[in-house]
């Protein structure tokens, strides 16, 4: 099937693609300044067919493969920032945050730093282990990561023009940073990261009119925050549905026609 045919949606410098990221050949090598994604957590989410819950090591193959794709669609100063967890604790405790990196560190991607999301979400401390007694007692920081990594270079090879404020940039560059999670009922996907997360990456690690890419693309909130910065974007989801909600909230949220119309 031919690229156009996978163009689900397209607006000005935004696109979403229906199809599945590891194939997808509609995205140039070299063209990319910033990748913005969360990937499956293999946590046991229930997607659409999508199956969130495969052998750890199997897990770990196919993060390497798409690392290696968007490592090759990556500009040489391009950047990645990769929201995961810190840990895995359904289906065995897993170091999930320690072992992407060293899978991203291996395929090319220079390490960069970490960004600590404090998501202060206590509805998950329910597990406690056994409970006032130091026999098996479980610890679960109510944290997520996003690792930042760079291709060949840090810094930009061309100049460009920032959007970030002053108390943005002084706030951004401190690396814990503290917002809410987003609804997974407000925008019907099992999920979602809040605009929030892409926002702030976005204009901490991209120009204006940079060119973004989120290849799992869920329910499209990497392609709302491009929209409302004024970067290019593109999005890879795999189903169908999940495409439609994007579709809706780039409308909605983004106001990608309106501002076209004016
Ligand atoms: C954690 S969610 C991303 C949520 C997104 N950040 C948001 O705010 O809605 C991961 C998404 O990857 C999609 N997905 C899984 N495998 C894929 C593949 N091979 N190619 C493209 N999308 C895929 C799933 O359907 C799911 O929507």
């Amino acid at each position: 099937m031919q690229c156009r045919d996978k163009i689900f949606f397209k607006a000005g410098d935004i696109v979403i693609y229906n199809d599945d990221f590891l194939t997808t050949e509609c995205i140039k090598e070299n063209s990319i300044d910033l990748i913005v994604t969360s990937p499956p957590y293999n946590v046991d989410i229930h997607y659409e067919s999508y199956k969130d819950d495969i052998p750890y090591d199997a897990y770990l193959q196919f993060t390497e493969k798409w690392l290696k794709k968007v490592y090759k669609l990556a500009k040489d100063d391009g950047r990645l920032c990769l929201n995961i967890p810190l840990d895995k604790s359904k289906g065995g405790q897993q170091s999930v945050y320690a072992d992407i990196v060293a899978v991203a560190k291996r395929v090319g991607w220079q390490y960069m730093s970490t960004i600590v999301w404090n998501e202060q979400n206590i509805s998950r401390r329910t597990a406690w282990g056994s409970w006032l007694s130091a026999r098996a007692p479980y610890v679960i920081a109510p944290v997520e990561m996003i690792a930042v990594f760079y291709k060949k270079r840090w810094k930009k090879m061309k100049e460009g023009i920032s959007d970030i404020t002053r108390e943005e940039f002084i706030e951004w560059t401190n690396g814990v940073w503290t917002f809410p999670g987003e609804s997974r009922k407000r925008v019907k996907h099992p999920a979602p990261f809040p605009l929030e997360l892409p926002k702030r990456c976005i204009k901490l690690f991209s120009y204006v009119g940079d060119t973004v890419l989120d290849p799992f693309l869920g329910s499209g909130t990497t392609l709302v925050a491009c929209a409302l910065y004024r970067r290019k974007g593109i999005g890879v989801e795999i189903e169908r549905k999940y495409c439609e909600i994007a579709k809706n909230r780039l409308i909605k949220e983004g106001m990608i026609l309106q501002r076209r119309l004016v």
